[in-house]
């Protein structure tokens, strides 16, 4: 999960690292009482910043230095509402005014090729970063991380040093640079950026711009992090498959897609867009695995879901058995069709394959469920349902 700038802030706060102060606005009236509170700790000048998940606000308009209560309204009116690269800005923050004197670059990052973590710093912040390590490579330092140790003093000092940073504000920087290790390390991030980082012209060193990356895999451990969702951004039916637990993303096509096993899914997904090109462009309205046991309870909550997508016009239940069997998954979906009762009214088309499969066609066979159409290869079941999806369109 990304966050935006304003709990980027937060978070930097809580943990040690120095921010400014900064506010939230959705409407120019709010902003400008922000403006008026702010503005006292700077001379009347703050800054009106777009909230959008996404780079490249300043030079898109969505970020205006003023120095009014009456300046920071007017830019709250031109910048809610605006469009950001796609992302419409509902929320500005209101910043305290900085007296820069030099901008610089700092983050730390998940370095998945070389299995470790990566701090990236450069004297030379506030630009797009991806253009200076293309032009200037040597302009941006590279520093790998060990979990183990992560950024502790020599680090941080390793760290300044290979940036170049002037001797008499190498402290106090890798100071700041501990701090957001330990953002990055306790709230379990996957990226924490910070571009720029400023010294002030009283020589304070202080976080302007914050981008985090939470690792949702982490979340079990982090209860706090549900309040960062951004619930009204979030997809309706996502959100509800969310909620019960259910490994669910929202696609735009016509065959609605459960199977188990993220491998698995992904092939089916492949395999269905493939198969609908015969039937006018059909293709997967969903990813959803169910994972190993599919009970018929997961079973009907993923029917469910995937029931609710309008767009939805049959479904594919691609399962292969292993640990759960095919009986039990058959029985699954008999028991999901029978909890659903009325609520059922797309055709399905079931694969069973693998441990125990012959009882489990026997038991749909049994049922002869008037949705349920049973096919013996992947191949076959992606070719019906996509076929069934057009006939219904
Ligand atoms: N509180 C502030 N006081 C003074 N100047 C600021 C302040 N915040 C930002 N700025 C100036 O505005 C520039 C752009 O701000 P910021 O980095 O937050 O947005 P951005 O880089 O355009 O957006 P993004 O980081 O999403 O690409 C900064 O480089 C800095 O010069
Ligand atoms: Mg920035």
């Amino acid at each position: 999960m990304d966050l935006f700038e304003y709990q980027a802030r937060d978070m930097f706060e809580k943990h040690g690292v120095p921010v400014l102060a900064g506010a939230t606005a959705t409407t120019p009236e709010q902003a400008r009482a922000a403006a008026e509170e702010i503005g006292q700790r700077s001379g009347g000048v703050t800054v009106v910043k777009a909230q959008v998940k996404t780079g490249g606000r300043g030079k898109a308009g969505g970020v205006k230095v003023t120095k009014s209560p009456d300046e920071a309204q007017a830019a709250a009116e031109a910048i809610l509402g605006m469009d950001i690269k796609g992302h419409t800005v509902g929320t500005v923050m209101v910043a305290q005014g900085a007296r820069i004197a030099e901008e610089y670059y700092f983050s730390i990052l998940l370095d998945r090729a070389n299995r470790t973590y990566l701090a990236m710093c450069s004297k030379e912040g506030g630009m797009e970063i991806e253009q200076l390590a293309v032009e200037r490579p040597d302009a941006l330092a590279r520093v790998a991380v060990d979990p183990n140790t992560g950024i502790d003093e020599a680090k941080a000092r390793e760290i300044v040093d290979a940036a170049g940073f002037d001797a008499a504000d190498k402290d106090q920087i890798a100071g700041v640079l501990q701090k957001l290790w330990t953002v990055y390390r306790d709230e379990d991030a996957t990226l924490v950026e910070v571009n720029p980082l400023v010294k002030t012209e009283d020589g304070q060193i202080v976080a302007l711009d914050g981008k985090v990356t939470l690792d949702g895999n982490a979340d079990f451990r982090h209860a706090d992090h549900e309040a960062l969702e951004d619930k009204a951004a979030a997809d309706p039916l996502e959100a509800a498959a969310k909620e019960k637990g259910l490994n669910y993303v929202k696609l735009d096509g016509s065959v609605g897609i459960i199977g188990n096993g993220a491998g698995l899914v992904m092939s089916t997904l492949d395999v269905v867009a493939y198969a609908g090109e015969e039937f006018g462009g059909q293709k997967p309205a969903n990813f959803l695995d169910i994972g190993g046991g599919a009970s018929a309870q997961v079973m009907a909550d993923g029917l469910h879901i995937i029931l609710g997508d309008e767009q939805v016009k049959s479904v594919f239940v691609n399962v292969f058995g292993g640990i759960t069997s095919c009986d039990a998954v058959a029985n699954g979906i008999v028991g999901a069709l029978d909890t659903l009762g009325d609520a059922a009214t797309k055709p399905l088309v079931v694969r069973l394959d693998g441990n125990n499969v012959e009882e489990g066609r026997r038991i749909l066979a049994e049922r002869d469920h008037p949705l349920v159409t049973i096919e013996a290869t992947m191949d076959g079941a992606a070719r019906k349902a996509a076929e069934l999806a057009a006939a219904a369109n």
